[in-house]
């Protein structure tokens, strides 16, 4: 059995290694948003990159707002709900407060909408243009309480890379 201090040392290095594995990331997200494309392309691009690089994830992909209700938009996992009222769900709930949304257990949120039976945890982040929310950035693990510190952290660097994309070419808003 462990010891204490060698406990305290295994997840110190679990932790440097997490924050080693996100910088990385990070990096390979800001070569992948390329500004210069439709943000079509890199809405698409992101969400494979995130489903298929962090470990756990089950769907990753986004909702934008059109009228009173959040559409979905470019996304890699299985087919999703189409539309959520603004205040329904994670999402809409995230996009209606303006706030990020952690729900380590989804079947604790009320109101969750299952569009995958597999996530059990779930990361919502409001993606703005011009200082509005025009839709959310929707992140789902199978696994319970997956999100923490340093995924955050990422994924809202990643989210900001996208409001980049859209406040360079705003076609996708034309629709
Ligand atoms: N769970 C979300 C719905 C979207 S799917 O997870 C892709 C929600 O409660 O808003």
């Amino acid at each position: 059995m462990m010891t204490l201090t060698e406990s305290a040392a295994a997840a110190l290095v679990q932790l440097t290694e997490r924050n080693k594995a996100m910088d990385e990331m990070l990096k390979s997200i800001e070569s992948l948003i390329d500004l210069s494309v439709h943000p079509l392309s890199n809405l698409a691009n992101l969400s494979a990159y995130i489903r298929f690089t962090l470990p756990d994830i089950n769907w990753c992909g986004f909702y934008f707002l059109q009228g009173e209700a959040l559409q979905l938009g470019p996304f890699c996992g299985l087919p999703a709900c189409i539309t959520i009222p603004l205040g329904r769900g994670v999402c809409g709930s995230a996009a209606a407060a303006d706030k990020t949304i952690c729900v380590p257990d989804v079947n604790r949120f009320p109101g969750h909408i299952a569009c995958d039976a597999n996530s059990r945890s779930e990361l919502v982040i409001p993606v703005h243009l011009d200082g509005k929310v025009v839709g959310v950035m929707d992140i789902d693990s199978s696994v319970p309480d997956r999100f923490h510190e340093a995924e955050m952290e990422l994924l809202t660097k990643a989210a900001a890379r996208i409001e980049c994309s859209l406040a360079t070419n705003r076609v996708i808003f034309a629709i």
